[in-house]
């Protein structure tokens, strides 16, 4: 019988521009694994049914004011009630850009999945200030770390 694909769900928002391209990379990362398939969304463009499709999440947020984007948390808005009891343990990642902090965006994100009770697969990332090559490169291997933990059943 052929294996169902494993899907990983990437999750963004960007006002600037800079967590596109920190998103992009990671999902560029994320595909490497050829048996993982990919879905890149902004929030905004994201729902439930995303959430209930896929087998692991990243979730890519600047912080604004001391926490994630507004669209981030529209987003959790939105699908806990219809997504929570079918997401419990779903492997996740975080990671946030800032001017120069990202802490707040990190820990209210964190506080938001602890309450769909998903599964912390990874070390989350935070980069503040613009980012470096090596601060793209390090996503991109999160990405691929994280995807190919998924197909091999680790996550
Ligand atoms: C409205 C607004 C609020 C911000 N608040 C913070 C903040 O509280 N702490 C921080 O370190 N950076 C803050 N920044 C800087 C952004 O987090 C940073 O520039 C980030 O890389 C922007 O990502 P984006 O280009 O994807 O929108 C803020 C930027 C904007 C536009």
């Amino acid at each position: 019988m052929e294996k169902k694909k494993k899907s990983l769900l990437v999750i963004y928002h960007s006002q600037g521009g800079t967590m596109d391209r920190l998103a992009q990379r990671f999902a560029r990362g994320a595909a490497l694994e050829a048996e993982v398939a990919v879905i890149l969304k902004k929030a905004g463009e994201a729902d439930a049914n995303d959430l209930l499709q896929c087998d692991a999440i990243a979730i890519g947020s600047p912080e604004y004011f001391g926490t994630m984007a507004g669209m981030i948390k529209d987003f959790f808005d939105r699908t806990f009630e219809t997504a929570q009891e079918q997401t419990i343990g779903l492997p996740f990642v975080l990671f946030v850009c800032a001017g120069n902090d990202g802490r707040g965006a990190l820990t209210q994100m964190d506080r938001i999945a602890a309450g769909y009770k998903w599964r912390k697969a990874l070390e989350h990332r935070r980069i503040a200030g613009p980012p470096t090559e090596q601060d793209l490169a390090d996503l991109e291997e999160l990405g691929h770390t994280l995807s190919a933990g998924l197909d091999f059943g680790i996550f």
